[in-house]
């Protein structure tokens, strides 16, 4: 790698990033952030990578869900319990549908700094600093509050390791097992979701007899009481990320070890920034958001510069146009890519192009148009012959309303009753498992359509 280090990104200009009033305090911290422990492997990220490079094949599809941002309000071990097996259930509803395995990335453990439309917020008559996520400064609104404050790194690197172990204990210590998918189910799904749901556990209850019967158990085999769990979040606080870039001992190349995928934001997917400086030079698989204003020729380049080998797996890129302008703007980002002969994982995200403000001043997402937008997703691919790979939601295992819509029906007006987010609504484990099973049946048609093109051009 060229001219890169982990601190070149400083020598580019790099948005969205805070001003620390103590310089030195700032320092100290990151000092000490560098000699923590990595939160993940290098070796980890490597197969994530390598399971990614099945999904760019049309072998497997990638699920990406979490919080829009973490906080350190709701971190409780009920929550990450509730999360996880939300996105066990929608792994296992696309599978049986599918037929094809799930990567299983989650938006967790790192995801809590957040780029905002504006600088400053404005109640009743006083402006004060955005809230920028939970690791730069506090919600509240008082001037102290919104001061960043550097000690808050330290909590939620303590909170995303502490996450991170309990996420591990879940994907290898029996939580995962196949035999235990009834467990999995939440109290407060509706009954047409349970009932389906149902279903697709009986399909696998039935599968599991069968390979029992043949004397595979999960005794014996791992893979039917393990699963591979992954974690990312956005690389947006560079400091942070720099601090955590160390040199993996057993090949000599640089990893940021605060996740295992990283991925640029829409606005900070500058050619020329540091986002995308800081990025070229780690070996993690990454992710870039593409939106209404992103050049397709400029999204081919930034593939280029961070993908220069043209590795499969290593980008994925993920739409979020809004339901509204997904059909105008896909196709031609789609077949400009395809032409530069780019590999990469084409990924959905029906959230963040879909955000509108409630009537009673909420910021909320339609169920509806989510839905909408991810079938023209598939939609558009089934006519370019290109693979649909990926779905990207900002999603909880928590009943809460904060998208409108859905089996539940949630207005206008329930928005107040259990609206928890830190930032942008999440849809709730009832929606989550309806968007699970709405693109099931579209995924099969597709990876089918997708393969037989894949054989006639190689
Ligand atoms: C996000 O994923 O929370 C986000 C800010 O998305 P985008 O960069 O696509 O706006
Ligand atoms: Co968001």
């Amino acid at each position: 790698m060229t001219n890169w280090k982990p601190n070149s990104w400083r020598n580019k200009p790099a948005k969205h990033i805070p001003e620390y009033a103590d310089q030195d305090k700032l320092n100290n911290v990151l000092k000490e952030l560098s000699n923590f422990p990595p939160l993940v492997f290098a070796g980890e990220s490597r197969s994530l990578k390598e399971h990614l490079a099945k999904v760019c094949e049309g072998k497997a599809f990638l699920l990406q869900g979490g919080d829009c941002a973490e906080s350190f309000a709701e971190f409780h071990p009920n929550n990450i319990r509730d999360f996880f097996k939300l996105l066990l259930q929608m792994s296992l509803v696309l599978t049986v549908s599918s037929g094809l395995p799930v990567v299983k990335l989650g938006r967790i453990a790192g995801q809590f700094s957040k780029p905002r439309s504006s600088p400053t917020e404005i109640i009743d008559g006083v402006e004060l600093p955005s809230y920028l996520g939970d690791n730069i400064n506090s919600m509240n609104f008082d001037a102290e509050s919104r001061r960043p404050d550097p000690e808050r790194l330290l909590k939620a690197y303590s909170q995303s390791a502490s996450t991170l172990n309990l996420l591990r204990a879940f994907s290898q210590g029996g939580f995962a097992d196949l035999n235990k998918v009834h467990l999995w189910n939440m109290s407060f799904v509706k009954e047409n979701a349970k009932e389906k749901y149902k279903q697709v556990e009986q399909k696998v209850t039935d599968a599991i007899a069968f390979m029992n019967a043949c004397g595979i158990t999960s005794e014996n085999n791992r893979r039917l009481r393990t699963v591979n769990f992954y974690t990312s979040h956005e690389a947006l606080l560079l400091p942070v990320e720099e601090a955590m870039t160390r040199v993996d001992s057993t090949t000599g190349e640089y990893h940021d070890t605060s996740a295992h995928f990283l991925w640029i934001g829409d606005r900070t997917r500058q050619l020329d920034g540091g986002h995308v400086e800081f990025c070229r030079g780690i070996k993690n698989p990454l992710g870039v958001k593409c939106g209404p204003t992103s050049d397709p020729e400029e999204i081919v380049k930034l593939t280029e510069v961070l993908n220069p080998e043209n590795e499969a797996g290593k980008i994925t890129l993920i739409a979020r146009f809004g339901h509204e302008k997904v059909e105008k703007h896909l196709p031609s980002l789609i077949r400009t890519v395809k032409k530069a002969g780019r590999n990469v994982i084409w990924s959905c995200d029906p959230m963040h192009g879909n955000t509108v403000k409630a009537s009673t001043g909420y910021k909320t997402r339609p169920f509806e148009n989510i839905i909408t937008e991810t079938k023209k997703f598939f939609q558009v691919h089934d006519s370019e012959g290109t693979f649909a790979g990926g779905l990207h939601i900002e999603m909880t295992g928590q009943n809460v309303t904060e998208c409108i819509g859905g089996a539940q029906n949630i207005t206008d007006k329930d928005l107040s009753s259990r609206y928890h987010t830190h930032c942008d609504p999440r849809l709730n484990a009832n929606q989550a498992l309806e968007l699970a099973f709405l693109i099931s049946e579209e995924i099969k048609k597709n990876s089918n359509f997708a393969k037989s093109k894949i054989k006639q051009a190689s």
